[in-house]
C-alpha cells in the first residue's frame, strides 16, 4: 500500500517501512523495498463552509437577530465558572432562553448538554442550538498517548482514526467541537505545552495537523459523530522566551512563515472549521488582537470560511498586556482584528453595544462574524439535528476496538533511545524466563498514565505496567515503588534495592507526573525530578542490567542515564492500554519503531534546540576555536531528532534522484523529484522503518515563503 504525505522543503519525510514476517518468510530475513519521494504541494479539502445554500439560511436569520442575540452568537462561557470583568456566575439556563449563549465549553454528557440545547432551541426566539465544545485532547473517554507521543509514530493514518475515534466518543456525549489539535511548533522543551503538539518539524506537525483534522471532522462534518476541530493556539505561542508559559514571542516574519504558519495553514487546507487565537504577543502585539495574522494571513491570503475563537480570557488579557486601556477597547480590538468568539471574557458581550451605539463600532463587523458562527453551526447540521442520543451514549466509549486502537497507537509511539548489549547481548527484547524487579513511581500508577488534559477518561481504566507484567511474569515480577516522581523521600530505596538484587533484570519506570507537562507547566530543569535519579544510580550501582522506561510530557536532558544505563526505552504518556502495550513491546511481541519529533537536549542550556536550526558562518568543529558552540557543553543533542532504534536492523543504499532535474521555478508550479532508496531489513526479526530524508536549497537567500516550494513523500507498508 502507499500514501502521499506532503511536506515543505526544509525538511522531508521519505517515507516508513514496514518490513513484515511475511517478507521476511519468504527471502530469508532479508527483504528489500523501494521508496520513492517527490515534490508536491498540498491537496487542498473542498472547503466544508463553501455553500450557498447555507449563505442563504445565514443571511436570513441575520436579518431577524437583536443585537443581544448577536452576540450572544459570539459568547462563549465555561460550565459553572463565574466570568467577566466582574467575575459573575452566569445563569446558563436563562441566557440560552433568551437566544444569548451561543457557546459552552466543560459541559458535557448528553443528557446535560440535551437540557441545555432544549432551552436554546425550544424555548429561544430564534431557536439557534448551542455549540458544546470541550478540549478533547487525546482521546475521550478511551485515552491514547499524547500528542506529542502520538507523532513520535509518524503515521498519519494512525492519528486521523485516533481522532475518529475520540470524535466518535465525545459527539457521544454531546460535544460538537473539540479545541484541538494543537498545532504549534515547539523547539524549547522548558514549555510545558510541547506535551500538546506534534514537536518541532513544521512538515510533520503539517501532516500531523491535516491527519487530526480529518480525524476529527470525518468525510461529513454534519454527520452526528463528526466534531468539528479547532487548530490552536493561533499563532507562534511555543515561541515564548525561554520556554517560559505565556512568554513574548519575538521572531521574524520568515520564522514565522516557514516554522509557525504551516500546521495551520495544512489544518485550514483540511477543513478546519475553526482557529483559537493565542495568548502571546507576536512582534508586541498580542495574538488576540493581531490583524495581521487573523485577517490578513488567515482569511485575505488563505481564504479560511470558518470562525476564530480566543482563547481562554485571551480577550480580556490584552488590557494586561497594555494594548487596550479597558475591556470595551480590548473588545474591540479583538474584533477587528479577527476574533469572532469570545471565550470566557464576556467583554463582547457587555462592552460592544456601546460601541455600536457611539458609532466606534459598525454592525457589519459584528454581523460578519456572526454569520461566521452560524455558518459553522449550519454545516455541523445542528439546526437539525440539536440533540444527541442518550440511549447510545454509554455504548460507544471504550468499545473493544476502541481500547485496541489505543494500544495500538501507544506501541507506535514508543522510542527505542537506547539499547546496548550487556556482556555481548543486548537486553531488549527481554528473555522470558527472567526474574524481573520493576521499580519506580510510574511503574503501577494508572493516573500516571495519562498525562496532560484529560476532560472525561477515567484513570481506573487505564492498565499499568505492573499490572500486564504481573499476568505474564507471576511470582517472577517483583515490584517496589522505590520513590515518589517529586518528592525527596529517599524511605523508599532500600526496598528497591532489596528487588534489584533478587532479580536477573530490573525495570526502572520513571519520569515526570503526568501534570509536569500541559498548560502553566513550563520547566526550567529538564531532569527526572525528585529522587529519581538517586534511585536510579543506586540501582545501577548493583551491577544488575537496567532498562529505563521514561514516562514524560516532553525531552528531557538526561546525559548520566544516557551514559550508564543500557536500555532506555521512552514511552511518553500512553494512555489507557500503557501496560499491554509496554509489555508487548518489552518482550519483542511489538518492535518499536518510533522516532522523536522533538530533540533531548543534554543541558537545559541548550533550548532551544532543532535540527532545522540555520547555518553559522563559524560552525563547529573549525580551525580554531573561534565556532558556534559552548565553553562547557557540546553544540550536539543527547537524541535528535527523528531519532529511534529497532529491535532488528535496517541498511540503506545511497539515494538515487530517479527524475530529470527540473529547476526551483519549475518545482514552484508543481514540479516533482523522485528520489528513491533500497532499504534492506538484515536483522533477525520484522520492524518498522520511518524512512527519512533531509534536504535543503542552497545558494540561495530567498525565504521559502515568499515563494514556497513543498516537498512530498511517500508512506510505505510492505
Ligand atoms: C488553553 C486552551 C484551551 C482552553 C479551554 C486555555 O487555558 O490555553 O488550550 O482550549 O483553555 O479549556
Amino acid at each position: 500500500m502507499k500514501k502521499r504525505i506532503t511536506s515543505n522543503l526544509v525538511c522531508a519525510v521519505l517515507g516508513m517501512l514496514t518490513l513484515t514476517d511475511a517478507c521476511l518468510a519468504a527471502t530469508n530475513a532479508v527483504d528489500t523495498a523501494m521508496v520513492a519521494a517527490s515534490f508536491i504541494s498540498y491537496a487542498e479539502h473542498p472547503t466544508l463552509f463553501d455553500s450557498r445554500e447555507i449563505d442563504a439560511k445565514v443571511a436570513t436569520l441575520l436579518k431577524q437577530m437583536t443585537l443581544k442575540e448577536k452576540l450572544g452568537q459570539l459568547t462563549q462561557f465555561s460550565n459553572g465558572d463565574a466570568t467577566g470583568p466582574d467575575n459573575v456566575k452566569i445563569d446558563q439556563s436563562e441566557l440560552a432562553t433568551r437566544g444569548r449563549l451561543g457557546s459552552m465549553l466543560n459541559l458535557s454528557g448528553a443528557k446535560a448538554c440535551n437540557e441545555l440545547q432544549r432551552q436554546a432551541v425550544e424555548k429561544s426566539r430564534l431557536k439557534i442550538p448551542i455549540l458544546f465544545g470541550l478540549d478533547v485532547i487525546h482521546g475521550h473517554h478511551t485515552v491514547y498517548p499524547i500528542p506529542l507521543g502520538l507523532s513520535a509514530a509518524w503515521d498519519t493514518d494512525l492519528a486521523e482514526r485516533c481522532a475518529r475515534m475520540a470524535a466518535v466518543e465525545a459527539t457521544a456525549d454531546g460535544i460538537r467541537w473539540t479545541f484541538s489539535p494543537m498545532v504549534d511548533i515547539a523547539r524549547d522543551a522548558r514549555w510545558g505545552r510541547i506535551a500538546e503538539g506534534s514537536g518541532e518539524d513544521p512538515y510533520l506537525g503539517s501532516l500531523m495537523a491535516a491527519a487530526w483534522v480529518r480525524g476529527y471532522q470525518g468525510e461529513d462534518l454534519s454527520d452526528s459523530a463528526s466534531m468539528l476541530a479547532c487548530a490552536k493556539h493561533y499563532v507562534a505561542y511555543g515561541g515564548a522566551e525561554g520556554g517560559r508559559e505565556y512568554n513574548t514571542v519575538d521572531i521574524s516574519e520568515r520564522t514565522l512563515r516557514e516554522v509557525y504558519l504551516p500546521p495551520f495553514k495544512a489544518a485550514v487546507d483540511a477543513g478546519a472549521g475553526t482557529i483559537m487565537s493565542a495568548f502571546n504577543t507576536l512582534q508586541g502585539v498580542p495574538a488576540s488582537a493581531n490583524r495581521h495574522t487573523l485577517t490578513e494571513i488567515l482569511r485575505t491570503e488563505w481564504g479560511f470560511r470558518g470562525f476564530v475563537v480566543s482563547d481562554w480570557d485571551s480577550i480580556g488579557e490584552l488590557v494586561q498586556h497594555g494594548v487596550a486601556l479597558d475591556g470595551s477597547e480590548a473588545a474591540l480590538k479583538a474584533l477587528t482584528a479577527g476574533v469572532d468568539m469570545d471565550m470566557q471574557s464576556n467583554l463582547y458581550d457587555t462592552k460592544l453595544p456601546e460601541l455600536v451605539q457611539s458609532g466606534r463600532l459598525e454592525m457589519e463587523v459584528i454581523d460578519q462574524s456572526v454569520a461566521r458562527v452560524l455558518r459553522v453551526k449550519f454545516a455541523l447540521g445542528l439546526f437539525e439535528r440539536p440533540y444527541t442520543d442518550e440511549r447510545s451514549s454509554a455504548s460507544r466509549m471504550l468499545t473493544p476496538e476502541h481500547v485496541e486502537l489505543a494500544r495500538q497507537a501507544a506501541e507506535e509511539s514508543f522510542v527505542l533511545l537506547k539499547n546496548d548489549p550487556v556482556n555481548g547481548k543486548r537486553i531488549l527484547p527481554l528473555a522470558v524466563d527472567k526474574t524481573v524487579a520493576l521499580i519506580g513511581p510510574l511503574a503501577d500508577s494508572q493516573a500516571g498514565m495519562f498525562g496532560a488534559w484529560v476532560m472525561k477518561g477515567d484513570s481506573k481504566d487505564a492498565v499499568t505496567v505492573r499490572q500486564s507484567l504481573a499476568r505474564r511474569l507471576k511470582d517472577r515480577l517483583i515490584y517496589a515503588r522505590g520513590v515518589d516522581t517529586r518528592d525527596e523521600s529517599e524511605a523508599g530505596f532500600g526496598a528497591a534495592l532489596v528487588a534489584a538484587n533478587q532479580a536477573d533484570i530490573v525495570l526502572m519506570a520513571l519520569g515526570e507526573a503526568p501534570d509536569m507537562s500541559g498548560e502553566a507547566e513550563s520547566r526550567a530543569k529538564l531532569d527526572l525530578p525528585g529522587k529519581q535519579l538517586k534511585l536510579l544510580q543506586a540501582v545501577v550501582a548493583t551491577g544488575k542490567p537496567v532498562v529505563l522506561i521514561l514516562f514524560n510530557g516532553r525531552p528531557l536532558a538526561l546525559p548520566w542515564e544516557a551514559e550508564h544505563v543500557p536500555a532506555i526505552l521512552e514511552a511518553w504518556f500512553p494512555g489507557v492500554q500503557a501496560g499491554p502495550a509496554l509489555a508487548r513491546t518489552l518482550f519483542g511481541e511489538v518492535n518499536p519503531a518510533g522516532r522523536l519529533t522533538a530533540t533531548f537536549p543534554r543541558s537545559v542550556g541548550q533550548m532551544p534546540l532543532y535540527y532545522n536550526s540555520f547555518n553559522t558562518g563559524r560552525p563547529a568543529p573549525g580551525k580554531n576555536r573561534y565556532v558556534t558552540g559552548y565553553i562547557d557543553e557540546r553544540n550536539t543533542p543527547l537524541f535528535p531528532f527523528g531519532w529511534g532504534l529497532s529491535y532488528t536492523k535496517f541498511d540503506y543504499s545511497p539515494t538515487r534522484i530517479t527524475t530529470r532535474k527540473i529547476s526551483a521555478a519549475e518545482l514552484n508550479q508543481g514540479g516533482s523529484i523522485s528520489v528513491e532508496a533500497t532499504v534492506t531489513n538484515s536483522g533477525p526479526r520484522a520492524g518498522t522503518e520511518v524512512v527519512q530524508l533531509y534536504i535543503c536549497q542552497r545558494g540561495t537567500m530567498r525565504s521559502l515563503w515568499s515563494e514556497p516550494v513543498s516537498a512530498v513523500t511517500s508512506r510505505t507498508w510492505l
